[in-house]
């Protein structure tokens, strides 16, 4: 079925059924001849040049490349905040560029975490409330919500910190909290925008060990932009982009023994 029949025939909860069905059977990303481009005529700027691209579940992947090059356009399209304005997205087999604002945000919700450079967390909130907040929009009950919450943070290694607020914690424990929230519903997809650019050297290599090990133990799909060779290279694969082509798709073979 395609997505702009299971936009017209299904209700709500069927459009997350299927793509939470067909998780296991299809690439968790593909992008197929996907275009965006803003404004018109002598002003268009084609931000993404009609590139393919695919992400296996499990798959760790770094995006780099220049500035302008197509980076955020792409991570956005990704996280289901955008539409191509040609072409296809399939997100675990349902085509996004034919969903409704409001169908693309359940998706968002029920499948994909979101990390910032910024961290994005609330400020005058703990640490577990700040956890707890996509599964206040997911409706779930206080009780289940306090005890997933409890565990994202402890899986991130902020037991004891639940009530502390963002301004009584590092830049790199903020930035851990704000992990602990993309995945405390258990997302399909990570998407991490420059998630140490806020960071000093010995916190970067705090948070890369736990993107790392969330990907390696948890099985945990991870696309995430960095403008640094060093950060990239803890990711398998490293996509770079060029004036809104994929320039170079390289995957790191494991050392055998
Ligand atoms: N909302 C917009 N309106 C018009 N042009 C845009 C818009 N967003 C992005 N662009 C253009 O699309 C191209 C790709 O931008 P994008 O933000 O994806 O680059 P990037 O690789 O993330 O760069 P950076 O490393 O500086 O963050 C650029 O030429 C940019 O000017
Ligand atoms: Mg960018």
């Amino acid at each position: 079925m395609s997505g702009s029949q299971l936009s017209q025939s299904r209700g709500r909860e069927a459009l997350a059924i299927d793509a939470a069905d067909s998780a296991e059977k299809v690439p968790t990303i593909r992008l197929q001849q996907l275009l965006r481009s803003y404004g018109h005529g002598e002003s268009e700027v084609i931000a993404l040049n009609s590139i393919d691209f695919t992400v296996q579940k499990g798959e760790f992947v770094a995006l780099m490349g220049p500035s302008g090059a197509g980076k955020s356009t792409c991570l956005n399209m990704l996280g289901c905040l955008d539409r191509p304005t040609s072409g296809h997205y399939f997100f675990q087999g349902v085509d996004v560029a034919y969903l409704s604002g409001e169908q693309r945000a359940l998706l968002r919700r029920h499948f994909i975490g979101f990390v910032f450079q910024g961290f994005n967390l609330l400020n005058r909130t703990t640490a577990l409330e700040n956890v707890e907040l996509p599964l206040i929009y997911r409706r779930v009950p206080a009780k289940e919500r306090h005890r997933r919450a409890h565990e994202a943070l402890e899986k991130v290694g902020l037991s004891g910190r639940e009530k502390h607020t963002p301004g009584e914690l590092s830049g790199g424990q903020q930035q851990r909290v704000a992990i602990a929230r993309a995945i405390v519903t258990d997302p399909a997809l990570m998407l991490a925008d420059e998630p140490t650019g806020n960071l000093d050297t010995a916190m970067s290599q705090e948070i890369l060990r736990l993107l790392t090990q969330l990907n390696q133990e948890q099985g945990l799909t991870i696309v995430m932009v960095t403008h640094e060779a060093d950060i990239a290279a803890i990711a398998q694969r490293e996509v770079h982009f060029l004036d809104g082509r994929i320039a170079t798709d390289t995957t790191r073979r494991e050392q055998s023994e």
